[in-house]
């Protein structure tokens, strides 16, 4: 069976667009694969956080995996940092990688836009610590939202790389990038992607444990373009977004969408956006408060033994490879 791995940062707050983009397509695929999805604490921690909330968003990020719809009897759900080998495996990683690629990376050079001076060296290694937890399972599929196609790029020409010059050590994966949903908009901005880590942007976010009227407030607040017609239409991005949205929640086709709103006016699309994503975030909100404290610890630590066995032997590999073993003998 092939491999996915993916994962989530334990910070923020999840939103509409890490489901839409990310998880909904680890639910679909967690059968026909043989799965890993993490919990990244270790890439948290590249900016700061509070020490006393790390563990407690760690914890939630891993119930709403399981209320989504991960099947920890399918799939291997374990947090990153119980799992050393993905820490060895990027300084080894880190002999590989270059400065130059790193410092293409789009995601680290905004940071430093917008930080400056106070950027850590961990948000610089934040793709090599990516490309770390991937080479380790072997996986041949990772499935991810468009924002991540650039380090799943730098993760394949690390793997390729390393093998050349070490040995067949890693399967070379690809990105899984779904067609419709891999960049959703924000609700209040529609020329930026809906983000947790953007303060500002909390109007145009849906999180998935967002209340029925901050869901409500959020879509009547939203954007929308100029005219009044609503379809699909990539030149009018508000109402795009939109649309991709209800599509993805309900599963209709564009045309019976179109059709559905034919004649009517935007208030009419907000109004029954709002129903419907409150409908769909009340069972999703209902099992992330059921699920016991004691079996999420269970399943944590069963999900870090399985990744581990698997990591370990990835890592000894690698470490062959390199001349780091079989210097005592
Ligand atoms: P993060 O929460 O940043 O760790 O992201 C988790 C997953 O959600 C990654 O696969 C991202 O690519 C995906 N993602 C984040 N924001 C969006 C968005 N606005 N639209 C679609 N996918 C997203
Ligand atoms: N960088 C990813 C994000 O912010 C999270 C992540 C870390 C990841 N390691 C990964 C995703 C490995 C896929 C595979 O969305």
């Amino acid at each position: 069976m092939k491999r996915i791995f993916s994962g989530a940062q334990p910070t923020g707050n999840v939103h509409l667009g890490n489901y839409l983009g990310a998880l909904r397509n680890w639910v679909a695929l967690q059968r026909d694969y043989e799965s890993f999805f993490c919990i990244v604490n270790l890439h948290a921690i590249t900016a700061p956080q509070d020490p006393k909330m790390v563990a407690a968003k760690t914890r939630e990020l891993a119930r709403i995996y399981l209320a989504v719809g991960i099947d920890p009897n399918v799939s291997t759900v374990f947090v990153q940092s119980d799992v050393p080998a993905h820490a060895e495996l990027t300084w080894l990683l880190n002999c590989v990688a270059r400065v130059s690629e790193l410092e293409r990376m789009t995601q680290y050079k905004d940071k430093v836009r917008k930080h400056e001076e106070n950027v850590s060296v961990g948000v610089f290694d934040y793709p090599v610590l990516m490309a770390a937890d991937i080479l380790l399972y072997q996986t041949d599929l990772v499935p991810v939202g468009e924002d991540q196609k650039q380090h799943l790029e730098l993760t394949r020409d690390i793997a390729i790389r390393f093998n050349r010059d070490y040995g067949q050590t890693f399967v070379v994966p690809d990105p899984f990038i779904p067609k419709v949903g891999a960049r959703i908009m924000s609700l209040a901005d529609p020329a930026k992607k809906m983000s947790k880590s953007d303060e500002e942007s909390e109007a145009g976010c849906i999180m998935l444990l967002d209340n029925d009227e901050a869901v409500r407030r959020k879509f009547k607040r939203a954007v929308t373009d100029s005219g009044t017609e609503i379809k699909f239409d990539e030149s009018r991005p508000a109402i795009n977004n939109l649309l991709t949205i209800y599509h993805l929640l309900t599963n209709k086709t564009p045309a019976e969408i179109e059709e559905q709103f034919k004649g009517k006016g935007y208030a009419a699309l907000k109004q029954e956006l709002a129903d419907v994503c409150i409908e769909f975030l009340k069972p999703i909100q209902e099992r992330i408060r059921s699920i016991d404290d004691d079996k999420l610890s269970q399943i944590l630590e069963q999900g870090a033994e399985r990744a581990e066995a698997i990591a370990q032997l990835t890592l000894n590999h690698a470490k062959k490879g390199l001349g780091l073993i079989g210097a005592r003998s």
